[in-house]
């Protein structure tokens, strides 16, 4: 069975936890993990992590950094020992919106960094747009984690790699046009695991509707017919790559 790596399943996007939980097992997804972002998030995280299913990884990300108080952090610390909490996440910088805050970003970046490398805990890191800030903050500490959303370039892939990260692959490699693929298929699978995002980056050919768990079967399928391996050896190799970072 496949674990969807990367997901926000919150209420203000989804009213039925349970039917979501029913269609991913119905596409062979048994695991879940559930990103925060921001103080409300984090607390519906710990919510979500009491069913089986459900893994969580709590952090502030760059978007928030207006939105999240001192507070915020304190509360990421005082659940990091929780049995289903195992990561810090999603964290990182985003420079595709807002530059004029770079140092704020890094700021709060290296904060969760700093915790992550003091708890021995692994990171889920956002970066957009943002690359060489990125990999110079995550060289600052001895953590280990995903990039989540990855879609550089194959030098990119190649120094995350070195540095001991996986790289989550999500619906992005099913669009048209898109150079990730070119990208992957030079790539070792023992580097990737998979995720949707969701609600966000629907993979084809559901663009445009909600993404959810279930969906990581159609990036399954794409990336097995990229890299020419059937789907057990897929799940085989994702799951072993997740065991090397998650205690899941
Ligand atoms: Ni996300």
């Amino acid at each position: 069975m496949f674990c969807d790596t990367h997901c926000h399943l919150f209420q203000e996007y989804y009213k039925d936890v349970d039917k979501i939980i029913l269609l991913a097992k119905e596409s062979g997804v048994d695991r879940m993990i559930v990103a925060g972002c921001d103080g409300k998030s984090n607390q519906e995280v710990l919510e979500l992590v009491q069913r089986k299913e459900f893994y969580g990884v709590l952090g502030i990300h760059p978007e928030e950094i207006y939105t999240s108080t001192l507070r915020d952090m304190g509360f990421i610390k005082e659940h990091l020992s929780h049995s289903k909490i195992i990561g810090i996440g999603e964290i990182g910088l985003d420079y595709h919106y807002d530059k004029e805050n770079k140092d704020e970003q890094i700021r709060l970046f290296e904060a969760q960094l700093g915790l992550a490398e003091e708890m021995h805990m692994p990171v889920v890191v956002h970066s957009r747009e943002a690359t060489l800030d990125t990999i110079s903050c995550l060289k600052k500490y001895k953590v280990k984690g995903v990039i989540h959303s990855f879609s550089g370039s194959l030098e990119t892939a190649k120094t995350y790699i070195d540095m001991g990260f996986l790289l989550g692959v999500n619906g992005v490699i099913t669009f048209k046009n898109c150079h990730l693929k070119e990208v992957i298929k030079k790539i070792d699978l023992h580097n990737i695991v998979l995720e949707t995002d969701s609600p966000y980056l629907t993979p084809v050919p559901f663009r445009g509707k909600q993404n959810d768990p279930s969906k990581i079967k159609n990036i399954a399928e794409f990336i097995c017919e990229l890299k020419d391996v059937s789907i057990e050896e897929l799940v085989k190799i994702t799951n072993e790559n997740i065991k090397r970072i998650f205690d899941i």
